[in-house]
């Protein structure tokens, strides 16, 4: 048995609040019967009903993907571009957990889990990310420090990071950059704000999944523990 506010959040039907409001709206049934808030079902054997409609439960899966170029982290695209979708199993249906821009690469999770989805994007769990970075111009010794302190976008300073150098040419810097938040195109937009372009991304780690020997367009399932480990670094 669950709390019913799980079984739909997990069901894709929005966050533990959405899903709330809809049990108290009154519009959710279980065998038949308006549920209340704070109920609990069995969605193996109870007829649970949003509209009348009935939720279908899949069986939890969750993904890595070593995402190449390219593919748009959308669902849907009006111009049938290459999606990371079609990098995964069709069924049941998945959906990235976040984004990664066109042309960024690397560590993407993919799952039904809406829940943990959820979970995951919140900003108040700081889930760490890290990138490879390759930037163009040599990196100055005190930009490793703006970076980590924090850098004032047009959305705010960012939260402290760690930057480290990794190796450099005449004029590029590839550096490894760790962020606890998901802004869009924040990565980009931090050492652009510098006066760095940013030439290729890629990310290694999502909270503590790492992309080991998976080469790009392959995809893993994650096992128990990673699951496990991945819930635990979406709570406080
Ligand atoms: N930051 C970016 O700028 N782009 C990404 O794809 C991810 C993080």
């Amino acid at each position: 048995m669950e709390r019913l506010q799980k079984i739909l959040a997990e069901a894709g039907f929005g966050s533990r609040r959405k899903v709330e409001e809809l049990i108290k709206k009154g519009i959710v049934t279980v065998n038949g019967e308006v549920a209340e808030l704070g109920q609990k079902a069995d969605s193996k054997k109870d007829d649970i009903r949003v509209l009348g409609k009935a939720v279908s439960i899949n069986e939890k899966v969750y993904y890595l993907l070593n995402k190449p170029e390219g593919f748009l982290c959308t669902v849907k695209d009006p111009y049938n571009r290459a999606k990371v979708i079609d990098l995964v199993p069709k069924e049941p249906r998945v959906f990235p957990v976040g984004r990664l821009d066109a042309d960024t690469t690397g560590a993407l999770l993919l799952t039904n889990d809406g829940d943990l989805s959820n979970q995951l994007l919140h900003p108040r769990y700081h889930v760490k990310k890290t990138y490879l970075v390759k930037v163009a111009g040599k990196i100055k010794p005190e930009d490793y420090r703006r970076l980590e302190i924090g850098i004032q976008l047009e959305d705010g300073i960012t939260l402290p990071a760690k930057a480290n150098y990794i190796k450099s040419g005449r004029d590029w810097t590839v550096i490894s950059l760790t962020i606890s938040e998901g802004r869009k195109r924040q990565v980009k937009r931090m050492l652009k704000a510098l006066g760095y372009p940013v030439l290729t991304l890629h990310r290694q780690k999502f909270g503590p999944l790492d992309l080991g020997k998976l080469q790009l367009g392959q995809y893993r399932s994650l096992s128990k523990d990673e699951v496990r480990l991945l819930k635990e670094s979406a709570r406080d």
